[in-house]
C-alpha cells in the first residue's frame, strides 16, 4: 500500500512541471496567491470586474463563470446559519435542509469570559456554514453596549473593549479555519438601533479608540478576520459603509486590512463615495427596481452600471476598481477556491454539545440567598425535598431562536425552558402557568414558531391562576425578561423602556405574596429593572441560549452544572445610571430637515462601569460579576517586578483556591489604575482575566501579563497611543467591584 501511494506521489511531482506549463497561474495553487490575483485581474473584463463588486442576490455576489471562480455566498450569522431565502426576498426558500443548530447569543459567549469557548463556537459555526455552502458567515458583532436599551446588544459582546476583543479573536480564528470567512459587524458606532441609517454619531476621537474601536481591531490585526460589515450610521456625516476616516484611513491603511469591505445591506446610499471610500463589495442596496422585484435590479447597485457607465465616460480610472476586485479576489482564493477545506455538518452531535459547553458556561448566577436565614441558598435546587414546583412565564415555552432581526433561524431543535425542566426532573411534579401574554407572534420571514401562544385570557385570570398555583408549590421558577419581538431584544428598533414588559414586575410581586421560594431566570440580551430584587432569593441571567436552552439552564438550576458566567456589562438599575441616558445623549437630537439624528456620545470613554466608578454609583449587579455554588478565596498578589520600561512586560500572580465542596470555575479579572496621568482617565479598566476550573480545595496559580500598551491611553492630540512614565496600580478579585488585591507598580 505504502509502495502504491509513494509512486503516485512521485507520479504526481514529476507531472506538474508539464501540468503547470498548462495551468493558468491564477489557478495554479503552487504559487503565491498574490501572484495568482494579478494574473486573474488581468483576465477580468470590465464587466467581469464590475460584477463581482456588488450582489446578485440577496445573499450571493457572483464569481467569475468564465475563469471557474465560483459564486459567492454569504449568510447570517451571527448565532447559527440563517434559513435560505428565496433569490430576491427575504422571506425564506423553505428548504428542508436547512435546519441548523443556535448556538447562544453573543452576550451569552461573551459572559463565558472563556476565549476556548469562542474558538470553539467559531469552529462549530464553520462546519455548519460549510455544509449550508456559506462562504461568508455575516457576523461576529462588536458594537459595544452603550445603553441597555439598545435592540441588538444580544449579538454583540458586552461593554468592555478588552473583553470583547478577547472573545472576538479566537471566534474568527475559529470560523475562518474551517475555510469560512467571518465578516465582522457593524463597523463601527452601530451602538443602537433607532433611526440606524440616520444617526450621525458624534464622539470624541478618544472615546473612538480606546472604547469602540478596539474590538475591530483586534478582530483585524490578531484574528486576521477576511471581511468586515460597513455599519448604517453616519460618523462625521458620512455613512459608514463609504466613510473614508473609519475605511481607508484607520481599517485599511492603519490596521492593514487586507479583506473585503462589505455593506450592510442597504446601506450604500452614493457611487462617489462607495467608489473612493473603501467599500469592496455592495450587499442589499434597496435600489429603485428591487421593491418592484425588476429583474436587472442588481444593475441598479451603485457599484454597478452607475460605475461602470463612470469609468466608461472617465469619470474614473480603473484604480479603484481593482484594488476593490484585488480584494474580492483574495477573498475567493482564501474561501471559494480554497480547496483544502474540511467537510461541513448540520446539526451534529459535536454541534450540539458545542452550543451546550458554551451556555452552561455563560449563564449567570446574579443572586443566591437562603430564603431563611441559616439555611441554603435557594440553588441549586434541592429535590430532594420537593413534591411540586411550578413554572411560570412565557419565557418558559417560548422559541427565542426564531425573531429578532436577520439573526433569526430555523432550528432543527430548541429545548424550552419547560421541556428541558420536565426532561431533567423525574420524581417532582413540575407544574406550569402561563402568568402573563407577551408576544404571540408565531413566525419570522417564513420560519413558524413551533408551540402555540395565543392565550385569550386576562391579566387578571392569569395572575390568579399563577397565583393559586405558586400558593401550593414548593418552589417557583419564574421565567421572564425581554423576548424577539420588535422592540425588545430586536433588529430596527430599540427598547423603549428599561422596566420588564407585560405586567411582569406586578406578577412578581403577587407571587412573592405567596411563595418566597423564587427563582427568577431572565430571558434577555440586556439588563431590565427589578424593582423587586431585594424579595427574590435567586436570579440567574439565562440570556438568549439556543438549541440547548433548556437542557442548560436546568442542568445549572439542579445544579448538575456549577455556574462560572460573568456579567459582559454592568446591571444598571435604573436607565439614568447609565452615562449615555445619564446626559440625556439617548436617541440624539434631530436636524432641522428632520433628515439626520446627531447622537453625541457625552459621556465619552465613561461607559459602563467606568462610569459607575466615575460617578460612585452601584448597580444592580457589577460589570464581571457572577457567583457560583463553590466559593473561592483570591490569595495575595505578586508581581515579577517593581518597574518596567516601555518595551517590558510585567506578569502577576495570584493564587486562586477553591474554598468550598464542589468543583467550579472562577474568572480572575485584572484591571489596571493610572495614579497620575496627563488627562482624565477612569478609576480603572480591564486589562487581563483567566477562567481557571478548581477541584474543592484545589490552589492554582493565576499568572496574567500585560505590557505597556495596557498602561495606555489614546492621545488626541498627536493621534497615537501613549503610555505615561509613573506609578499604577493592579486591582485583581472576582468582578469590577469585587477587587481586593492590589499592588502597585511603576512604569519608567
Ligand atoms: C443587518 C446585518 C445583516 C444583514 C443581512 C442587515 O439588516 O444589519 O447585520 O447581516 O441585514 O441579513
Amino acid at each position: 500500500m505504502k509502495q502504491i501511494i509513494m509512486t503516485a506521489v512521485v507520479g504526481l511531482v514529476s507531472l506538474s512541471p508539464l501540468q503547470a506549463q498548462n495551468i493558468p497561474v491564477y489557478l495554479d495553487e503552487t504559487k503565491p496567491v498574490e501572484q495568482r490575483i494579478d494574473d486573474a485581474l488581468s483576465r477580468m473584463t470590465l464587466d467581469e470586474k464590475i460584477a463581482v463588486i456588488h450582489a446578485q442576490s440577496k445573499f450571493s455576489s457572483p464569481g467569475v463563470k468564465r475563469l471557474g471562480f465560483p459564486d459567492l455566498w454569504t449568510d447570517d450569522g451571527p448565532h447559527g446559519v440563517r434559513p435560505d431565502v428565496l433569490w430576491d426576498e427575504w422571506v425564506q426558500a423553505g428548504q428542508t435542509n436547512d435546519s441548523c443548530v443556535a448556538f447562544p447569543a453573543l452576550t451569552c459567549l461573551a459572559a463565558t469570559w472563556n476565549p476556548e469557548m469562542a474558538r470553539l463556537y467559531g469552529e462549530n459555526l464553520g462546519e455548519e456554514a460549510l455544509y449550508r455552502k456559506k462562504s461568508v458567515i455575516l457576523g461576529p458583532g462588536v458594537n459595544i453596549y452603550r445603553t441597555p436599551l439598545g435592540g441588538r446588544n444580544f449579538e454583540y459582546m458586552g461593554e468592555d473593549p478588552l473583553l470583547a476583543s478577547w472573545m472576538v479573536v479566537p471566534y474568527v480564528q475559529g470560523l475562518q479555519s474551517k475555510g469560512v470567512a467571518a465578516c465582522v459587524k457593524h463597523y463601527a458606532l452601530n451602538n443602537d438601533e433607532e433611526y440606524r441609517h440616520q444617526v450621525n454619531v458624534v464622539i470624541s476621537d478618544r472615546a473612538l479608540h480606546e472604547i469602540y474601536l478596539p474590538a475591530f481591531k483586534a478582530a483585524v490585526t490578531e484574528g486576521k478576520a477576511w471581511s468586515i460589515m460597513g455599519a448604517y450610521n453616519l460618523y462625521k456625516n458620512q455613512h459608514n459603509c463609504h466613510n473614508a476616516i473609519l475605511l481607508n484611513k484607520i481599517l485599511k491603511q492603519d490596521w492593514g486590512f487586507d479583506g473585503v469591505v462589505i455593506s450592510d445591506w442597504g446601506g450604500c446610499h452614493d457611487t462617489n463615495e462607495a467608489v473612493t471610500n473603501g467599500l469592496d463589495l455592495e450587499f442589499g442596496t434597496w435600489t429603485d427596481g428591487l421593491t418592484m422585484g425588476r429583474t436587472n435590479a442588481y444593475d441598479s447597485y451603485h457599484m454597478a452600471v452607475a460605475y461602470k457607465k463612470a469609468i466608461r465616460e472617465g469619470r474614473y480610472t480603473t484604480k479603484e476598481l481593482d484594488e476593490k476586485v484585488r480584494r474580492v479576489l483574495r477573498l475567493f482564493y482564501r474561501t471559494t477556491m480554497q480547496r483544502e477545506k474540511p467537510f461541513g455538518f448540520l446539526c451534529s452531535a459535536s454541534h450540539y454539545e458545542a452550543a451546550l459547553r458554551i451556555a452552561q458556561e455563560g449563564i449567570v448566577l446574579l443572586k443566591n440567598e437562603p430564603v431563611k436565614k441559616g439555611k441554603s441558598p435557594l440553588l441549586p435546587l434541592d429535590l430532594s425535598t420537593m413534591k411540586r414546583i411550578l413554572v411560570v412565564g412565557e419565557n418558559a415555552i417560548k422559541m427565542m431562536t426564531v425573531g429578532g432581526g436577520s439573526s433569526s433561524l430555523k432550528v432543527q431543535k430548541e429545548i424550552l425552558p419547560l421541556d428541558g425542566l420536565q426532561a431533567r426532573i423525574k420524581d417532582v411534579v413540575i407544574d406550569y402557568a402561563r402568568g402573563y401574554v407577551g408576544d404571540t407572534i408565531q413566525s419570522f420571514d417564513g420560519v413558524t414558531v413551533g408551540r402555540k401562544l395565543y392565550d385569550p385570557r386576562s391579566a387578571a385570570e392569569l395572575t390568579a391562576e399563577a397565583v393559586e398555583k405558586a400558593a401550593k408549590a414548593d418552589v417557583v421558577i419564574f421565567f421572564g425578561g425581554l423576548n424577539k419581538a420588535g422592540y425588545q431584544d430586536s433588529e430596527g428598533h430599540d427598547r423603549q423602556q428599561y422596566g420588564l414588559p407585560y405586567g411582569q414586575d406586578a406578577l412578581m410581586e403577587a407571587l412573592l405574596t405567596v411563595n418566597k421560594n423564587l427563582v427568577y431566570v431572565n430571558i434577555s440580551g440586556n439588563g431590565v429593572a427589578m424593582p423587586w430584587l431585594q424579595k427574590v432569593p435567586a436570579i440567574v441571567q439565562g440570556w438568549f441560549v439556543g438549541s440547548e436552552s433548556g437542557e442548560a439552564i436546568a442542568s445549572v438550576l439542579c445544579g448538575d452544572v456549577n455556574p462560572s458566567g460573568k456579567l459582559p456589562f454592568t446591571w444598571y438599575a435604573s436607565l439614568e445610571q447609565c452615562g449615555a441616558h445619564a446626559l440625556n445623549t439617548y436617541p440624539g437630537t434631530w436636524r432641522e430637515d428632520h433628515q439626520i439624528i446627531d447622537e453625541e456620545y457625552k459621556e465619552g470613554i465613561y461607559v459602563g462601569y467606568r462610569w459607575m466608578d466615575k460617578q460612585n454609583v452601584k448597580p444592580l449587579f457589577a460589570f464581571g460579576h457572577g457567583l457560583s455554588y463553590t466559593t473561592f478565596k483570591i490569595g495575595k498578589v505578586t508581581a515579577d517586578k517593581q518597574q518596567l520600561s516601555a518595551n517590558e512586560k510585567i506578569t502577576f500572580t495570584i493564587p486562586v483556591t477553591n474554598t468550598g465542596s464542589r468543583a467550579g470555575a472562577e474568572t480572575v479579572q485584572l484591571y489596571i489604575s493610572d495614579k497620575q496621568a496627563s488627562v482624565d482617565r477612569p478609576l480603572k479598566e480591564l486589562k487581563a482575566f483567566q477562567k481557571v476550573l478548581l477541584q474543592p480545595g484545589e490552589t492554582q496559580q493565576v499568572s496574567l501579563t500585560i505590557g505597556s500598551e495596557a498602561l495606555s491611553f489614546y492621545d488626541e492630540t498627536r493621534g497615537e497611543w501613549k503610555a505615561e512614565p509613573g506609578d499604577f496600580e493592579a486591582l485583581i478579585g472576582s468582578s469590577s467591584d469585587q477587587l481586593k488585591q492590589k499592588i502597585s507598580f511603576m512604569l519608567k
